[in-house]
């Protein structure tokens, strides 16, 4: 689906595919360096990160394996519950392992803090986060995300992964949804 499929859902179009391409690109290369002859395990965050993952991996020049997490988030809503829930985990044992998570976004940061904590209590190597959008003005706490794809503005965005009751995860740019959608 392209931006202009559903142009009249959105109040502006944030980025475009070949501009997250392009962040991407930069991003791998980095990747690249830090974990040169380093056994990586990217862990993404379903549903969101499943565009930015497929994405980021094929990027990399380096090898990597994938294991995914499903956990609650949003609902249909379109602000943070706070309440979060492993519904898959994943199949990997971490101990040892170079461990990247691989985000969607980062909007309160509450998601990726009871995430953060669980993962490090299984005693990885190293744990970082690679985050594709992460909204400054709205943390609610300070993780660090080593990698971000782009700080956006706080207000609720659909497509490249990210949905609005269940839509728009299809978009391949990154939008922000009109109010008349959702109000
Ligand atoms: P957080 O716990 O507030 O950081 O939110 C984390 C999760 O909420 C993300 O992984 C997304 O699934 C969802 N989310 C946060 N902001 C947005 C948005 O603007 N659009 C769509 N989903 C969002």
């Amino acid at each position: 689906m392209d931006l202009r499929d559903v142009s009249d859902d959105l109040s502006q179009v944030l980025y475009t595919k070949s501009q997250l391409d392009e962040r991407l690109a930069e991003i791998a290369a980095q990747i690249d360096a830090d974990y040169e002859r380093k056994d990586l395990l990217l862990v993404g965050v379903l549903n969101g990160a499943v565009m930015v993952m497929a994405d980021l991996s094929r990027a990399l020049s380096i090898h990597c394996e994938m294991d995914w997490m499903a956990i609650s988030s949003y609902g249909s809503g379109t602000s943070s519950s706070g309440v979060v829930r492993i519904l898959k985990d994943l199949n990997s044992n971490l101990l040892g392992r170079h461990v990247l998570v691989v985000e969607d976004i980062v909007d309160t940061g509450l998601t990726l803090a009871y995430l953060l904590e669980n993962l490090r209590s299984r005693k990885p190597a190293s744990l970082e986060v690679m985050a594709m959008f992460r909204k400054p003005e709205a943390a609610r706490n300070d993780i660090e995300v080593k990698y971000v794809g782009f700080d956006i503005p706080n207000e609720f965005v659909v497509g490249y992964g990210l949905d609005y009751a269940g839509r728009y995860r299809n978009l391949s740019g990154l939008g922000t949804l009109a109010p008349h959608v959702y109000s």
